[in-house]
């Protein structure tokens, strides 16, 4: 395939005894496509099995030498005119298969729908067409196969054509041209017209194929770069922080200004970077991409890098879209389902079913629940923004998918983006209820943490605790400090250092950060919090997430170090009740994560910190 050539995406669609393969073999063996030799061999095989030779079976065992890396049922094919390179898809006729069409096809840009002269229009060819139309495929060739097999009849072909003619007006579709073909024989395939269609006088296939256009290749549409993760490399002092992503469109380079989106936090690019590769000088659509940021900013899995000098995408939590349901269950409004879209994944629920289409007899059924197999047009409502684009824009990220549990259950093209009008009616209550912790989360995208540190005095807690909370600010991370010296000023001024006094403190102290934590914030506990069984029972407090980090120097050390010269004293006597001296002090069995303030620098410390904790808010992210 010459690289540098035009690309052009094309999905088969019809029955396979519709003879699909057939047409597609021919037109490989006919363009010159076939490796060396490859014909020769399968008519000598078919000879020594004494079948008959049939293109299909090209088709075929090119499939099983390039098995290797393509779906099982999905099967792609390349070849090229002389006008450009194509990509032919084929979308399995069978219902069954449709799902797949839905990822399978997701690059289509025009289609070639094979009907068998012989049996005429059928249910699944009118599912096939309405599928495409809802893919937003607009190019279509109709190919009435097997002409051969009606005598190359002119009446059976127009026949065909005026009822399907007529079916795909009603679903939008303007076939560009119909052709009557056998792909047995060969007939309008490579060339046109065939001796044995004389009254036929338009495209052959190849023909119809090199006119359709394509659309504009992806790296001339604005930058859509669905974020897939942000790698740090924390190693010999190296802090780059790489958001990585593959490119779905547009370009990005050294310097570009960015914005993600849903959050719409902006920064510029600083450097692209590669795995184990030269340097490239920009990353172009398709690509696996990786970039450093001048402004360290806090972005996540699921946001959108796009380009603030290019068009910004979609961004909003309603939308009108088409989908084709594949559920075993009823796409219904009482259920709640994954929404993907680029990397995103986010809550959807079902808002209202506008109409649904039979899509085999394309009459319109008024309920609020789809069935499998059918399509309909629906308003969709996400639980947090999302960002996205418009079919007939960009193709990838106007296309998403709909996951129930753990199955696909549907896939659509989103049509438009909807004002949040409703949902903002419909989310304020004039009852009492509280807005939940989780309703805050789906809104804010934000879960909570509550990370308890616990260590002796002196070992380091609110210095790291601090410094920590000073760089999640900066990075766009709510974070607050609760530190125990400072309640024990205030809320717990009531409180001494007695046992009963220590676990009540670290009681309420649990409460408070649950609080914080419910409001989605990250919040450092600073507490000697000297037992284990309140650490456990501050765990349960947390409904957010929780992590216990143990801030790890010995007693030796902390009176060392001895900050507020309360060891002297307590060494001296002076000070009763003293953890490490003259109190115990249970040493985390099993922390989250430990920090070794001995062994390991403050800024190294603050990194581990801050490194465990987006790992935590991340995580949590997972879980929404
Ligand atoms: S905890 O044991 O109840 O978790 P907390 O962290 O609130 O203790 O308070 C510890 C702080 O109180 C120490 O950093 C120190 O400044 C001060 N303090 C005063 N008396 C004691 C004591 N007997 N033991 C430990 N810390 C004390």
């Amino acid at each position: 395939m010459d690289e540098r050539a035009e690309l052009l995406n094309i999905v088969t669609v019809g029955h396979v005894d519709h003879g699909k393969s057939t047409v597609i073999g021919r037109l490989l063996a006919d363009t010159g496509a076939l490796p060396e030799g490859k014909l020769e061999a399968i008519r000598a095989n078919c000879l020594r099995n004494s079948k008959p030779f049939e293109y299909a079976f090209l088709l075929d065992a090119l499939k099983n030498e390039q098995a290797q890396g393509i779906t099982i049922d999905t099967a792609r094919c390349f070849f090229h005119s002389k006008k450009r390179n194509y990509i032919i898809i084929d979308a399995p006729g069978h219902i069954e298969f449709l799902k797949n069409m839905v990822t399978g096809a997701s690059r289509a840009e025009a289609a070639l729908m094979v009907i068998d002269a012989s049996h005429g229009v059928e249910e699944n060819t009118r599912r096939h067409g309405y599928f495409l139309s809802m893919l937003g495929i607009r190019q279509v060739a109709v190919l009435v196969n097997k002409m051969d097999i009606v005598g190359y009849d002119k009446a059976v072909y127009d026949a065909i054509v005026a009822e399907f003619k007529d079916f795909l007006e009603k679903i939008h579709i303007v076939p560009a041209s119909f052709i009557p073909v056998s792909g047995m024989e060969g007939d309008n395939i490579a060339s046109a017209p065939s001796a044995n269609m004389p009254w036929y006088d338009g495209p052959a296939v190849l023909e119809q194929m090199d006119s359709f256009t394509p659309i504009a290749p992806p790296d001339k549409l604005p930058l859509r770069m669905p974020v897939q993760g942000v790698y740090k490399f924390t190693e010999g002092g190296d802090d780059r922080r790489i958001i990585a992503g593959t490119l779905e469109a547009g370009e990005v380079k050294a310097g570009d200004k960015i914005v993600f989106w849903p959050s719409g936090k902006k920064t510029t690019v600083k450097t692209l970077e590669v795995f184990s590769a030269p340097t490239p000088e920009k990353f172009s659509a398709g690509e696996a991409a990786g970039f450093t940021m001048t402004e360290e900013i806090f972005v996540r899995r699921g946001e959108m890098a796009c380009r603030a000098d290019e068009p910004a995408p979609q961004v909003g939590v309603r939308l009108r879209a088409n989908i084709f349901w594949l559920g075993k269950e009823p796409f219904s409004a009482d259920r709640r389902y994954w929404f993907k879209c680029g990397t995103a994944k986010v809550e959807m629920r079902l808002e209202k079913i506008e109409r649904i289409v039979n899509a085999s007899n394309l009459q319109c059924e008024d309920r609020q629940y789809t069935e499998k197999h059918e399509v309909a047009e629906c308003i969709l409502k996400l639980e947090r923004p999302c960002a996205f684009d418009l079919a007939g824009t960009c193709d990838s990220t106007s296309r998403f998918v709909i996951v129930d549990g753990y199955e696909i259950a549907g896939g659509g093209i989103i049509t438009e983006a909807l004002e949040e009008e409703d949902y903002n009616k419909r989310n304020i209550r004039w009852s009492a209820d509280a807005m939940t912790a989780s309703e805050r989360q789906r809104i804010t995208g934000r879960k909570g943490l509550v990370v308890w540190m616990t260590g002796l005095s002196g070992s380091g807690k609110t210095t790291l605790a601090q410094e920590a909370e000073r760089r999640l600010v900066a990075a766009g991370i709510p974070a607050y400090v609760l530190d125990g010296d400072k309640l024990r000023r205030g809320l717990n001024s009531d409180l001494g250092f007695s046992d009963e006094d220590r676990t009540e403190n670290m009681r309420r102290t649990a409460e408070v950060a649950a609080l914080f934590g419910d409001a989605g914030n990250v919040v450092l506990v600073t507490l000697i919090s000297p037992f284990s069984k309140a650490r456990e029972a501050a765990r349960e407090t947390a409904r957010c997430g929780f992590m216990e980090v143990y801030v790890k120097a010995d007693v030796e050390t902390c009176a060392k170090r001895d900050p507020k010269g309360l060891y002297q004293k307590a060494l001296a006597g002076e000070i009763p009740q003293f953890t490490g001296v003259s109190s115990p002090y249970e040493i985390p069995e099993n922390p989250d994560l430990l920090l070794d303030t001995e062994g390991a620098s403050e800024e190294d410390c603050v990194r581990q910190l801050i490194s465990a904790i987006e790992n935590a808010v991340n995580a949590s992210d997972k879980e929404l």
